[in-house]
């Protein structure tokens, strides 16, 4: 274990299986269609490329990345798109791949964007969700893992965008964030 880390929350093992899981859910979903899949960058890439793997549907990617300006009223306005898809969304099934929704706000805002951009399905997968801090009307279609408040990191997130490579997702030392 990276000596940052306080303890492993989710072994590699653990998200493998859960993993497979939901990419099999939503494989039987989306049978017979071919969804546009939309990772939000960074934290998404390492959950994106093995979730899609597991898809035997065909598929088309693309990636956004966005940035909140804080709080505020749920609107297009507040959220900051630093990189947009390449693709045209209207007519076509959506699934959103996030790594963890915690207020709600990024996924609440990307799903209300991507629906006035004429999307006629969007769907939300996340590996990680955060109940008990949602501030913002969103749950995932597919999810995960339920956690509690507290600081991970790894398979993919990130603190000052190190551990995004950790394979498995520790609980991040206090001193670390603290000094
Ligand atoms: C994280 C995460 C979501 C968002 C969730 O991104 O990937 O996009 O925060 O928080 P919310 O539910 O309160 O909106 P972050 O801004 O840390 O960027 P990163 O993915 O590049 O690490």
């Amino acid at each position: 274990m990276h000596q940052d880390c306080e303890r492993i929350l989710l072994t590699q093992e653990m998200i493998a299986r859960r993993v497979a899981e939901v990419g099999k859910a939503v494989d039987a979903h989306y049978a017979g269609k071919t969804p546009l899949i939309i990772g939000i960058l960074k934290g998404s890439i390492i959950f994106f490329s093995d979730f899609i793997r597991l898809l035997t549907c065909p598929v088309e990617l693309d990636f956004m990345a966005v940035s909140s300006y804080g709080s505020g009223s749920v609107s297009s306005g507040n959220l900051r798109i630093k990189k947009d898809i390449d693709r045209d969304v209207a007519g076509r099934d959506v699934i959103i791949v996030e790594d963890i929704i915690d207020s709600g706000f990024t996924l609440a805002n990307l799903k209300a964007l991507l629906s006035e951009r004429g999307a006629k399905s969007v769907a939300v997968v996340t590996l990680l969700n955060k109940i008990g801090r949602r501030e913002y009307e969103i749950e995932p279609d597919y999810n995960c893992f339920n956690i509690e408040n507290e600081f991970v990191v790894g398979y993919g997130l990130d603190y000052d965008q190190k551990y995004r490579n950790l394979p498995y997702i520790g609980i991040l030392k206090r001193s670390v964030y603290e000094k």
